[in-house]
């Protein structure tokens, strides 16, 4: 793993969230948006009523009509940069519910804070007067793990990690409008277990992968063993369970057109 360092738009300490993760599967057909994560950062402010305000609200108004056809979003103005992600298995319209009450509550939980994301189960978004399409990006990551451990790491680890070995693969070759990729693997004396990997589709099918197989050495540093998690970027992020969680009949059926249409004047 090589360390990448740029300059990174801001520093956390690593968030270790060890929160209770419903083991029932969630009634996927409801649209109720699942909040993880969001953080305002302190350390670059506008003023109320400045032209960055004005810009920025102008480009979240903007944001959510970009969608690049399977849920990227971007927009930039002149002094602003605007990127959103939706999962790969939520349908358009859930996509763009998920964005609409990202941006309103993110507005309001960061009145002044020019650089601020906001992490929905289903969606991320992020704002900044910092460019945005770079890789790598920050260098903090959103953790959160199912307390419960295997009863047997080694075998636990035999099915979990080629598991997202092989998803990498898939989802790092999606091309340049989806890197997403989901399945399941057994271990018929332990454990089914599923699993989920997503790129931002503008990184390289290299960077996406690097950007995976960081992220899932990671488990290895506090969460080894633990049952199901997820740790979250902009750039990439992965998800387990030992139950199912992803939205087959939205990916089983072709995904329809998303509709796209430009603000006036644009
Ligand atoms: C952890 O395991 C215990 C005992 O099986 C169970 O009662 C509990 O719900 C589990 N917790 C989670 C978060 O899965
Ligand atoms: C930005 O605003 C936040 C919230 O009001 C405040 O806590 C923080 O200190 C401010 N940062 C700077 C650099 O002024
Ligand atoms: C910002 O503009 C609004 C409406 O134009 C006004 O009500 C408010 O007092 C202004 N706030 C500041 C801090 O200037
Ligand atoms: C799951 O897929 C079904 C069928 O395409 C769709 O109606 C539903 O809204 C989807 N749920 C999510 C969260 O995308
Ligand atoms: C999102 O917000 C825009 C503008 O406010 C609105 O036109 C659109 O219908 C909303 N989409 C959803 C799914 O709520
Ligand atoms: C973003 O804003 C901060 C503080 O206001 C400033 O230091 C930084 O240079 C800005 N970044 C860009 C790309 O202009
Ligand atoms: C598990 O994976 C198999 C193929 O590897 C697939 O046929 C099956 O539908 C998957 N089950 C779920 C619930 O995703
Ligand atoms: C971001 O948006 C610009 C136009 O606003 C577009 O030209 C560019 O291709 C987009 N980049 C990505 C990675 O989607």
């Amino acid at each position: 793993m090589s360390i990448l360092v740029v300059k990174p738009l801001f520093r956390l300490p690593l968030i270790y969230i060890y929160t209770m993760i419903n083991t029932i599967p969630i009634t996927l057909a409801l649209a109720q948006p699942v909040y993880i994560y969001s953080h305002c950062v302190d350390t670059e402010n506008f003023t109320l009523n400045s032209t960055y305000e004005t810009n920025l609200d102008y480009a979240l108004s903007a944001l959510p009509t970009t969608n690049s056809g399977l849920g990227f979003f971007n927009f930039s103005t002149r002094e602003v940069n605007s990127i959103a992600l939706c999962r790969g298995d939520v349908n358009p319209d859930v996509c763009s519910s998920c964005l609409n009450d990202s941006i309103v509550n993110l507005r309001k939980l960061c009145p002044y804070q020019k650089e601020a994301l906001w992490f929905y189960e289903y969606c991320l978004l992020q704002y900044s007067n910092n460019t945005l399409l770079t890789y790598p990006q920050e260098k903090d990551y959103f953790y959160q793990f199912n307390p419960n451990i295997t009863t047997d790491l080694d075998r636990f680890n035999g099915v979990l990690l080629p598991l997202m070995d092989y998803l990498i693969g898939i989802a790092a070759a999606g091309g340049p409008l989806l890197k997403f990729a989901y399945g399941n693997r057994t271990d018929p004396s332990l454990v089914t277990i599923y699993g989920l990997v997503q790129c931002a589709p503008y990184l390289t099918e290299q960077e996406c992968s690097e950007c995976l197989k960081d992220e899932v050495s990671r488990i290895g540093l506090n969460d080894n063993g633990k049952i199901g998690g997820k740790i979250v970027l902009l750039t990439c992020n992965f998800r387990f369970e030992t139950y199912p969680f992803v939205n087959q009949s939205s990916v089983d059926s072709p995904p329809p057109p998303f509709r796209s249409s430009l603000p006036p004047g644009m």
